[in-house]
């Protein structure tokens, strides 16, 4: 079977304000000998639950993907990265063309540190950039200077990378309209084959959440963010970037086949505190806190948290759920009467491709993608 890996590396150097992420920072943990102690000792834990994976599955997979995602795993050594890839690469089968990500955090990287991450066999890289715009960032409380970005990336075509992505976040209080043209337009002028970027998420007990409540910080405007959706896909398009998911817009052949195993619904394993796994219908998730992960690992023991199987009914609905975000949308085969007759007015109103229908097929328009949350939670009822 296919089996793509999702290792997550729990440590930044500092919390932004919106983020809600299973992140730790030195000062939370309670290090004073900075990050790279333990992220080095954090390797091995890490081998030795992929060891573990091995056992558990038995048969030797095959590795289509692999993604470093946080936290920041540019925080990590390249070395450490490379032992990681390599204990995949004789537990399970790495797929010749195997895809391997790491998120990066603007100011964690230079030249040299990008180029041991391409030598230790990372081959996509994707840099949190948000915005190009210093009050947006200081708003987002990130702590990188936009000009990096240009840099970085730079760098990083410089030293052999192919895929390169950025993140943006749109819909942050107190970003004009004109401000996320900026953002856009300096995306659209680097080296890079692929852009994900998403609405702004209030998370109930961050930083964020609460200087909005206390009013330090405006609210977030919906029609604006809307608006601003409209904006990226217009430019993105423009600039030879397709969308293939409602966040995701790519250069031909740049799309992220990581992002895409989790939208088809495939099999991953995912590594680290809080990881998500899913394997054949069934759903497990690691204990969230790196100490106590540390302490499971150590002992011998699975670091499961807790696991569910999926019944029939939920794999249809998450299904639906993923399938509608991507261009191709839903087999219409697969729906049942009441959700052919509440797609069919959103044929009428414009916010599903009528073509498409009549093709058998329930696929979102631009207005349609505006809304697809509120589509899909329609046709669940
Ligand atoms: C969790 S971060 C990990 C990568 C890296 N530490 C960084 O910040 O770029 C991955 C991406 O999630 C997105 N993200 C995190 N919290 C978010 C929120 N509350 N709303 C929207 N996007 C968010 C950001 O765009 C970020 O780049
Ligand atoms: S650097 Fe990334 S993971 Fe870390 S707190 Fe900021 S957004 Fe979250």
């Amino acid at each position: 079977m296919n089996l793509a890996f999702y290792v997550h590396i729990p440590y930044c150097i500092k919390r932004c304000g919106y983020c809600d992420f299973n992140t730790y920072t030195p000062s939370e943990l309670q290090i004073t000998t900075g990050l790279k102690s333990i992220t080095n000792s954090y390797t091995n834990l890490l081998i030795a639950e992929i060891k573990s994976a091995r056992k558990q599955l038995g048969d030797q997979s095959t590795v289509p993907s692999i993604f470093f995602g946080g936290g920041t795993p540019s925080l990590m050594e390249a070395s450490d990265i490379e032992s990681i890839i390599t204990a995949i690469g004789s537990e399970f089968d790495l797929a010749s063309d195997v895809e391997i990500t790491l998120e990066s955090n603007p100011d964690t990287v230079d030249r040299e540190k990008l180029e041991n991450f391409y030598n230790a066999g990372v081959n996509r890289i994707s840099f949190g950039m948000q915005s190009a715009v210093p009050h947006v960032l200081a708003t987002l409380d990130r702590t990188h200077n936009p000009d990096n970005l240009y840099q970085v990336t730079q760098w990083a075509s410089d030293v052999g990378f192919k895929e390169i992505s950025v993140d943006l976040i749109y819909g942050t209080p107190g970003e004009s309209k004109a401000d996320w043209q900026k953002t856009i337009d300096t995306a659209l002028s680097l080296p890079i084959t692929h852009i994900s970027a998403y609405a702004l998420i209030i998370e109930e007990g961050t930083k964020l959440a609460a200087q909005i409540k206390r009013g330090e910080v405006g609210p977030v405007d919906d029609d604006l963010t809307a608006e601003k959706y409209i904006m990226a896909d217009n430019a993105f398009t423009k600039f030879g970037f397709d969308w293939y998911e409602l966040s995701n817009w790519s250069k031909p052949n740049s799309e992220s086949k990581h992002n895409l195993a989790y939208w088809l619904g495939h099999n991953w394993w995912g590594a680290g505190p809080g990881a998500h796994s899913h394997i054949n219908g069934k759903r497990f998730w690691n204990v969230k806190h790196p100490n106590l992960y540390k302490q499971k690992i150590d002992a011998g023991e699975a670091p499961v948290a807790d696991s569910e199987d999926l019944q029939e009914s939920q794999i249809e609905s998450e299904r639906l759920m993923l399938s509608i975000r991507l261009p191709s949308g839903v087999e219409k085969s697969t729906l049942n009467e009441k959700q052919i007759l509440d797609l069919s007015g959103y044929v009428k109103s414009g916010h599903l491709d009528e073509g498409n229908w009549d093709n058998g097929r329930a696929a979102l328009t631009l207005e349609g993608r505006l809304i697809a949350d509120r589509i899909v939670r329609e046709i669940l009822l």
